[in-house]
């Protein structure tokens, strides 16, 4: 029997900020500098797991839906451009591959045994916009440099369960707002409304999927999900996307927990009219009450002690958890007609809220949502707030997470030959797949290092060195797990 993921439960930055400490003030001294190591590199395979690795990561990083800058969103042609490129990458890694109907690219060996539980190793192939080419791509592309290393040894087939390695469609969710489209659908949380929803062009995902050939019915989407019973645990390498690990100088950290998120769509409609004409006073001007509401977005989210009463609607260690965690931002905002001589008729923006707590988060889109509210009716504007995307906090597995720090720790010992015992242990603000597919099995993730903490950007970048390293230590926790 598969793990069950026990539920999510708050905790907070303090007691990370705590761990990370101590495990600071015994390996800051020792932080690594590949360059200088000079060990033997027969058994770390520096041309597939760095050099070709990077060199793939460069090949993908060029396919791109805009000129200039990179963008790939679910189904888009890069992303099947992209899609098709790691599928040829699957099978050179001596995997058999398929695409599923809603797009995400499959790969899998079945080892000795093919009806053992098989391990998932995954991340996503869309991006952001003016993305970076490390976020999704970097845990395709070490789980299989990792995977290759063992095909050309001829230890793959020899492994004691399945190994299949998942490139999601969906994870970013710019297209339609709902992150995780292709995990969610894998995990079998996607529900059949969702082929229903639309892109900003009014394009349901149905259409979408049949413009690329997969005509998905409802029957199609729930057989997708994986039987919990076939699958023995989820393993996804990620950059940080922050700076503790370049901080700390270790170029891996382990994760133990992703923050939960919610999505919300605001409309505000107005009263559409000249500049030069209605006086500031008769004005109905939706572009100010939009204003008005991302600030108050901002102050409820700096200092929500402020905002939410101790013996209302939150406990004290609520809104403990939410003062160390919670992070709102406003990404995206659009108006109608849009032309600087015209009061605008609608504006919409989209908020994008993460916490640890998911008590704490409910508790801050109420209050959130009721201030919003009320700043209407006094601005006289109608609006609406949708929730677009929900998903709780999750807690990575303790005993998944303790073998792939040990395996953290092999591959630093293969390519340094340095021993250690001690890791960074983060919570990742950002959302991953690791998040959908809790809800069919136990997740592990490890975190790579990214300079400056810098991620959704194209000034994201991972030294060559870590690139190797993610790979290596992927490698060694199959090879002594599997
Ligand atoms: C995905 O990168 C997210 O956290 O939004
Ligand atoms: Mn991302
Ligand atoms: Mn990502």
């Amino acid at each position: 029997m598969p793990m069950r993921m026990p539920l999510p439960k708050p905790f907070s930055y303090s007691i990370l900020l705590l761990l990370l400490f101590s495990f600071l003030s015994t390996t800051i001294s020792t932080s690594f500098d590949f360059q200088s190591s000079g060990n033997d590199l027969k058994d770390v395979y520096p041309e597939i797991l760095r050099d070709e690795a990077v060199a793939r990561l460069q090949q993908l990083g060029q396919i791109s839906d805009a000129e200039g800058y990179l963008e790939r969103t679910f189904l888009s042609s890069a992303s099947v451009k992209a899609g098709n490129l790691i599928r040829g990458w699957m099978e050179d890694a001596g995997l058999r591959t398929w695409v599923d109907s809603l797009g995400n690219i499959h790969g899998r060996v079945e080892g000795r045994n093919a009806s053992a539980e098989a391990l998932i190793i995954g991340s996503h192939l869309d991006t952001v916009v003016d993305a970076g080419i490390f976020d999704g791509s970097l845990g395709i592309i070490s789980a299989l440099a990792a995977l290759k290393v063992l095909h050309v040894n001829g230890k793959l087939r020899t492994r004691k369960r399945p190994v299949e390695v998942i490139a999601f469609s969906d994870e970013e969710g710019v297209r339609f707002q709902s992150t995780f489209l292709g995990s969610a659908a894998v995990a079998g949380i996607l529900p059949a409304s969702a082929l229903q929803i639309t892109d900003k062009r009014g394009i349901t995902l149905q259409d979408v999927l049949k413009e690329n050939s997969i005509d998905i019915t409802e029957e199609h989407l729930l057989q997708l999900k994986y039987d919990p019973e076939s699958v023995w645990g989820y393993v996804e390498v990620h950059i940080e996307q922050g700076p503790v690990l370049e901080w700390a100088g270790f170029p891996l950290g382990a994760v133990n927990g992703i923050a939960g998120q919610t999505r919300l769509q605001v409309k505000v409609r107005g009263s559409q009219g000249h500049a030069g004409t209605v006086p500031m006073s008769m004005r109905q001007d939706p572009m100010a009450a939009a204003a008005e509401m991302i600030v108050l977005l901002e102050s409820l989210c700096k200092h929500p002690k402020n905002f939410l009463s101790y013996d209302g609607n939150c406990k004290s260690s609520i809104l403990e958890s939410l003062s160390n965690s919670l992070v709102c931002t406003v990404g995206e905002i659009s108006t109608w007609p849009s032309a600087s001589n015209v009061i605008p008729g609608q504006v919409t923006f989209t908020v994008d809220l993460r916490t640890i707590d998911d008590t704490g988060r409910e508790a801050v889109i109420y209050e959130l949502s009721s201030r919003m509210y009320q700043i209407c009716d006094r601005r006289s504007v109608s609006c609406t707030i949708d929730r677009k995307h929900d998903a709780n906090a999750v807690i990575c597995d303790s005993e998944l997470s303790s073998q792939l720090k040990s395996a953290a720790f092999a591959a630093v010992k293969r390519m340094r030959g340095e021993i250690h015992t001690e890791l960074p242990v983060l919570m990742s603000g950002a959302g991953h797949d690791a998040m959908a597919i809790s809800h069919l099995t136990k997740v592990g993730m490890l975190f790579v290092r990214c300079r400056g903490g810098v991620s959704h950007s194209p000034a994201e970048h991972v030294l060559d060195e870590d690139v190797w390293a993610s790979g290596l230590a992927l490698l060694a926790f199959i090879e002594t797990q599997l």
